[in-house]
C-alpha cells in the first residue's frame, strides 16, 4: 500500500534548495547530528524521513551503506536524483510497519526532524528498533520542547497536535510535548536514552547568518537524542 499524500509534496523542491544551505539545517542540525553519529564507515544506516537525501549523501561520502525512506513521493524523487539509481530509497510512511525490513538489519536508525510528525511515536520507534541489531542505536533530532512551547504558547506541559502555516503555503502539523513525554515514549518503545544533545549553532553561522547565530547561541531550537535497545547483549 502506498503512503498517503504528504504535506511536503509540492514543497519538496523548495525544502531541498533551502535545507542545503539554511542556517537551521546546514549549520545547526546536520553538524550536530553528524557529530553524534560519529564514524559510520561500513555501518548499515536507515535514514527514516530522509527528505531530499542531504543526510544520505553525507552518509555515502562517509562510507556508510544507507537506506532512505520517506512518506513524500516528491522527496523520494529528489533523493533518488541526488543519490543516483543504485541508491536504496523507498516510499514509506513511518506510521506503518517496515514489512520489507528483516529484524536486526541496521546498525543505526536515524530520524532527523521527522519524529514529531509520527502519530504513535511509541509504535513507530518500537518497529524501527526491531530492524536494529542488538547493539544498534537510534539517533533523533527534533524541535526543542521549549522552542515549541514559546512558539505555540499555552503551558509548557501541554501536549498537542499543532498546525502552522509555513511560508510558501505548506501546512505544517506536528506533535509538541514536554521533554519528559519524549523520554517516557523512548522507554515505552524499549529504548534507553544514552546521550542528549541540545544543539548549538556551528561557529560558521556567526559569519553567514549573524542574527540566527545570536538567537540560537542563546535559546534552544532543536534537540538530539541517542538511544540504545534495552537488554542489548553487546
Ligand atoms: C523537515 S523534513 C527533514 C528531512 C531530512 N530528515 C533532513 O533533516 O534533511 C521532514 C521529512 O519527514 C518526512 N515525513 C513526514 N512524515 C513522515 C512519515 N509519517 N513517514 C515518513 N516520512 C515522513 C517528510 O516527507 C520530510 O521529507
Amino acid at each position: 500500500m502506498l503512503p498517503p499524500d504528504s504535506p511536503y509534496d509540492g514543497f519538496a523542491d523548495t525544502f531541498a534548495r533551502e535545507a542545503a544551505v539554511s542556517p537551521y539545517n546546514a549549520r545547526y542540525d546536520r553538524p550536530t547530528v553528524l557529530g553524534l553519529l560519529g564514524d559510520v564507515s561500513g555501518l548499515r544506516v536507515l535514514d527514516a524521513g530522509c527528505g531530499p537525501g542531504l543526510y544520505l549523501s553525507e552518509l555515502a561520502a562517509r562510507g556508510a551503506e544507507a537506506v532512505g525512506i520517506d512518506q513524500s513521493a516528491d522527496m523520494v524523487r529528489l533523493a533518488r536524483e541526488r543519490l543516483g539509481p543504485l541508491a536504496h530509497i523507498r516510499h514509506h510512511d513511518i506510521d506503518t510497519p517496515l514489512t520489507w525490513a528483516a529484524d536486526a538489519t541496521f546498525d543505526i536508525v536515524m530520524l532527523t526532524l521527522v519524529l514529531h510528525y509520527a502519530r504513535d511515536r511509541v509504535r513507530t520507534l518500537a518497529e524501527l528498533a526491531r530492524t536494529l541489531r542488538s547493539d544498534g542505536r537510534v539517533v533523533i533530532s527534533t524541535s526543542h520542547p521549549t522552542a515549541d512551547w514559546l512558539a505555540d504558547g499555552g503551558g509548557y506541559f501541554d501536549a498537542r497536535h499543532v498546525e502552522e502555516s509555513w511560508s510558501g503555503g505548506m501546512t505544517h502539523r506536528y506533535w509538541r510535548q514536554p521533554l519528559q513525554a519524549w523520554f517516557d515514549e523512548f522507554t515505552a518503545a524499549g529504548l534507553t536514552l544514552e546521550r542528549l544533545v541540545e544543539h548549538r549553532p556551528d561557529a560558521s553561522m556567526a559569519r553567514t547568518h549573524p542574527a540566527e547565530y545570536e538567537k540560537l547561541a542563546n535559546q534552544p531550537g532543536f534537540i538530539a537524542f541517542q538511544l540504545r535497545k534495552q537488554g542489548r547483549t553487546a
